[in-house]
């Protein structure tokens, strides 16, 4: 659907607090309607508070499935998502109703990727537990045997979903001489796989890593991607990475996989259901937990409030915006 340039302002619901210099963006160029205390709307609120706006501007806290797009008023010509991903928008249904929506990518993959880093070796090498030994005063000796973790220079990473963030891991992982096997939708171009050996089949990259971490969009596909079937392929000792979505796996195989020790360790920044994760994972040692924290660096979330904007002036000035993907 095409639009004509607006004569007043559009009137945007942005649902969460955005860094200071987006929202001065906003106040500048739309008549923004903010959350002053930043607490998560829910349905009925951010409907009610959509009555008269053109657009909205949400972010992965707001579930706009499809019962949420019908009860959206006409008005609402574009939902500018402050993410990257959006699982929690029903593409279909905006798009029947001939709502854009878009996203952000390119702007979070680094940040994104130090972050995968960072839960690679903070399971790998214990991070929490030995952070909570000293913090806690439980630290009582020094010993060859004491506190031993895993190495992951020259281990095998698996990637699941080579898209930007994957490629970006993959590049920051070969600085600790990792080598980079993965399995993606299509095969990358040979100047971007970078080395890295494709796997067609899941099956197939599952028993050939040491570590894995997942970089693919939450969908009905990769709904528990990590379950008891493929748990049950991976290399045993095996540490898992998620920066991507809780969704992608099986809380109760994992939990069960990281009891038994068949997968070593894990490092999760993403939860089904978060911030309410599954309790088992607080209660073991070989968990190092992040609350979903892969984008926020000030750097990044400048990008991505900028992003959404420019997604939106591109809507507002009929144009078609750079990250439309309904
Ligand atoms: C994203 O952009 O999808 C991140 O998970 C933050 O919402």
């Amino acid at each position: 659907m095409q639009y004509t340039p607006m004569a007043s302002k559009p009137k945007v619901v942005v649902t969460r607090k955005l860094p200071e210099a987006v929202e001065a963006r906003l106040r500048r160029d739309y008549e923004p309607v903010f959350n002053p205390d930043d607490h998560v709307y829910s349905t009925d609120e951010l409907i009610a508070l959509a009555d008269g706006a053109d657009a909205l501007l949400p972010c992965h806290s707001e579930h706009l499935d499809a019962g949420a797009i019908a009860r959206l008023p006409a008005s609402v010509k574009a939902i500018a998502n402050f993410s990257v991903g959006v699982d929690h928008v029903d593409l279909d249904a905006a798009k029947a109703r001939g709502i854009i929506v878009t996203n952000t990518p390119d702007v979070l993959s680094d940040a994104t990727a130090e972050i995968a880093l960072l839960l690679m070796l903070g399971a790998a090498r214990r991070a929490a537990e030995g952070d909570r030994l000293v913090r806690t005063g439980e630290w009582r000796l020094w010993s060859p045997a004491f506190m031993v973790g895993r190495q992951i220079t020259g281990k095998v990473l698996g990637i699941v979903g080579m898209g930007r963030v994957g490629q970006v891991t993959a590049r920051r992982a070969r600085g600790f001489d990792m080598q980079v096997h993965y399995h993606n939708r299509r095969r990358l171009p040979a100047e971007a796989e970078q080395g890295a050996e494709f796997h067609e089949r899941l099956d197939s990259l599952l028993g050939a890593c040491d570590v894995l971490s997942l970089h693919c969009p939450a969908t009905a596909e990769s709904h528990h991607l990590i379950n008891a079937e493929t748990i049950a392929r991976l290399r045993p000792g095996l540490i898992l990475v998620n920066t991507a979505r809780g969704a992608l796996v099986d809380d109760e195989a994992l939990l069960e996989a990281l009891r038994a020790g068949h997968v070593a360790a894990a490092g999760l920044d993403v939860f089904n259901g978060e911030p309410a994760i599954h309790p088992g994972y607080r209660e073991l040692d070989n968990t190092f937990l992040l609350p979903h924290i892969g984008s926020a660096t000030r750097e990044t979330r400048d990008a991505m409030g900028f992003r959404a904007l420019d997604n939106l002036d591109a809507v507002f000035a009929a144009r078609e915006p750079g990250d439309r993907v309904a």
